[in-house]
């Protein structure tokens, strides 16, 4: 049975721009697609990188991501295919494997690793790193695994949406956050299916193809492996998104920008050079672990 999709929007969002990920390597030489990177970490305040790995060659991954810290911020990984194995300085353990995800507040520091437990087949997934406000910068550090079957989801009108975070069509999420209200969601469209999501206005926003493709209103077209930026135009109240003739796979992300000073060292984001200093120091003296 098919129906009308529903309409919410008034004045759905238009692209601003399309930006195609930067192919680069981390860990030990795990390859991958910097979609979101240093550049927009203003434009897309609170989100600070997004990265998209997905790949058949096990030399692109089997190194994984070796002991390495963190501070300020926190990771979101989200498997789509494949089993990863984290373990943290303060002792956590736990394994993501396909569809589900891991979110790690880094607060005032963490030692981990992310070791791939497969050496052969696919592996791909998502990590976001998402902006933590100046006063919880230093919190407590806190870790959550959440199995596939623990995401929840809804399916309408030929769209599958699965909500890690924030809330959508009255389905709330994995996980919530009050100061930056991450909306972080996962849509598989069949072809030619429309999907209404609303969004604040002042809400940074983007929406990132990684299988099929997207277009708007204004006939702007999104291919895999590109990411939109959605204008904040004044009084618009959300994003409208229709699929193209092939079933589809996008992330849609947005949250409330936080408007402080950005200061990042590598795997430290904090808000002045001297916190920089003060984090690195006390990742030397071994005060992260
Ligand atoms: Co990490």
């Amino acid at each position: 049975m098919s129906t009308a999709a529903t309409v919410l929007l008034n004045h759905p969002r238009e692209v601003e721009r399309l930006v195609a990920g930067q192919p680069t390597s981390d860990g030990a030489g795990v390859k991958l697609n910097r979609v979101l990177s240093n550049n927009l970490q203003r434009r897309l305040d609170p989100f600070l990188m997004l990265d998209h790995f997905g790949t058949d060659n096990p030399d692109d991954y089997i190194a994984g991501f070796p002991d390495h810290p963190h501070r300020g911020f926190e990771t979101i990984t989200y498997m789509l295919n494949g089993r990863m194995r984290h373990r943290d300085s303060a002792g956590h353990e736990g394994l993501i494997s396909d569809g589900g995800v891991q979110w790690m507040t880094a607060g005032r520091g963490v030692i981990h690793s992310e070791t791939p437990e497969q050496n052969e087949g696919r592996m791909a997934g998502f990590q976001l790193w998402l902006n933590l406000p100046a006063k919880d910068k230093l919190c407590q550090p806190w870790y959550r695994d959440i199995t596939s079957a623990e995401v929840p989801e809804f399916e309408q009108d030929g769209v599958k949406v699965r909500v890690i975070a924030g809330e959508s069509h009255g389905v709330a999420g994995a996980v919530q956050r009050q100061h930056t209200e991450p909306l972080y969601l996962d849509l598989s469209l069949a072809p030619g299916a429309r999907f209404e999501q609303p969004l604040p206005a002042g809400f940074n926003a983007f929406v990132y193809v990684f299988e099929g493709g997207l277009k708007f209103e204004s006939g702007c077209q999104v291919p895999p492996g590109r990411m939109a930026i959605l204008a904040n135009t004044p009084g618009s109240d959300g994003v409208r998104l229709t699929a193209g003739e092939q079933p589809t796979r996008a992330l849609l992300i947005a949250g409330r920008p936080l408007n402080e000073p950005i200061a990042q060292y590598g795997p430290f984001v904090m808000n002045t050079e001297a916190e920089l200093v003060q984090a690195v120091r006390d990742f030397q003296a071994g005060r992260l672990a």
